[in-house]
């Protein structure tokens, strides 16, 4: 059982710049959670009917007026409070370390952003960073088998810390899992608005096929329809350093391999890499190689190494650790951003992870969180 009081949340003075519609009101809030998770064992229609009861719970006392804003009468929800997103940080840090589950919301943040079509101008039916994910309709697209574990883990963050959407919590759980598992740090920006029903989410088909007749233009057309090119695709598939395929959710992989018949964390599955839970340029490496069967290679993957744009990057990232984590991070933010709508629409950083002495300047150019900074923060 989760429990939060916010009377030790103060908006700083640069909160409170960069976050108009926050106020102090904030710290009227006290909130105190009705979710108490069941055992692993519990079927997933149940849990998902307590998750969305508690989802509705929430929203319920979020729109008591106690904090100054609501999120169900009004379409426009404010975005989250960057105090909040900041202690948010620190226990997703503490999930990781205990539960192991690095991989799991990778994916999670990325399915929320990765049904963004640019073709669509208007939010939300663009789809995209929008925290539709948590709605059980969304859930159950077929690409998104097991996704609700992830959603089990967050959701008492969620209920802990009311004034952070699930759009950024999504996102800042993925960024986190990055660069916990040794990736590199991804400058991130906060402050999506969340969908607020149901009705809201895309329809299903939106995400890529494993195993697509034609896995190259099939990866083009999927990720060029979210306006990422063949750099970006390549840099994103490198994610699968993390985490394992299961037959039982997806279809792909074997139900246990040496790398997996151990944990750490539930066990089973197939893994991309040895390490599965440490982020590096492996997953390049073991494709091109192909020499333990025990490691997977999905169609999507191989055609990395086959088609001859995609190639190039793979090769690259192959032999070049740094390579991969510079464009790996700039994609990783692009793809969080998709199809976002930010309140305020400037968007804001959590301090903590864009100060001056932790970015990284691997180019050695000034990038756009340390100009933003330089404007919004000091
Ligand atoms: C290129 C097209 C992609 C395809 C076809 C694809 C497909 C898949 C499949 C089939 C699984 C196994 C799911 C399961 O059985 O539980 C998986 C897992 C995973 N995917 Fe992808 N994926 C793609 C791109 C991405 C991208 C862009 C990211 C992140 C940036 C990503 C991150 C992950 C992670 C971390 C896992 C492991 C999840 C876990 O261990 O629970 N994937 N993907």
């Amino acid at each position: 059982m989760a429990s939060f009081s916010a009377a030790a949340v103060t908006t700083t003075t640069a909160a409170r710049r960069l976050l108009p519609a926050f106020t102090a009101s904030a710290t009227n809030l006290s909130y105190r959670s009705s979710l108490s998770l069941g055992p692993a064992s519990a079927r997933s229609s149940h849990l998902l009917n307590r998750l969305f009861h508690s989802q509705k719970s929430s929203l319920r006392r979020f729109s008591t007026g106690r904090i100054g804003y609501s999120t169900v009468s009004s379409p426009k929800c404010a975005a989250s409070n960057p105090e909040q997103l900041k202690s948010a940080r620190e226990d997703i840090k503490e999930l990781l370390e205990t539960k192991f589950c690095h991989p799991i919301l990778v994916r999670l943040g990325w399915h929320d952003a990765g049904t963004y079509n640019k073709n669509i101008e208007e939010w939300p039916q663009r789809g995209g960073a929008n925290g539709s994910l948590r709605f059980e309709i969304e859930l159950k697209h077929g690409a998104n088998a097991g996704l609700v574990n992830a959603l089990k883990l967050l959701q008492p963050i969620k209920d802990k810390y009311a004034s952070v959407t699930y759009a950024d919590l999504f996102q800042l759980a993925s960024a986190t899992a990055i660069e916990e598992a040794g990736g590199p740090k991804i400058p991130m920006k906060y402050g999506r608005v969340d969908i607020s029903e149901a009705e809201q989410c895309p329809e299903e088909g939106r995400l890529p096929d494993a195993g697509p007749p034609s896995p190259a233009s099939h990866l083009r057309d999927v990720f060029y329809r979210m306006g990422l090119n063949d750099k970006e695709i390549v840099a994103l598939s490198g994610a699968h350093t993390l985490g394992r395929s299961r037959p039982e959710r997806s279809g792909w992989g074997k139900p246990e391999t040496k790398y997996t018949k151990e944990g750490p964390g539930a066990t089973g599955g197939q893994s991309w890499t040895a390490q599965w839970l440490k982020f590096d340029h492996s997953y390049f490496k073991d494709i091109k190689e192909k020499i333990d069967e025990d490691l997977l290679v999905l169609p999507t993957d191989a055609v990395l190494f086959e088609d001859t744009q995609f190639k190039e990057y793979a090769e690259k990232y192959a032999v070049d650790q740094d390579a991969f984590f510079k464009d790996y991070a700039e994609a990783h933010a692009k793809l969080s951003n998709l199809g976002a709508k930010f309140d305020p629409p400037e968007w804001f950083l959590i301090m903590i992870l864009v100060t001056l002495k932790n970015l990284r300047q691997p180019t050695g150019k000034k990038d756009m969180c340390q100009n933003v900074m330089r404007k919004t923060i000091v």
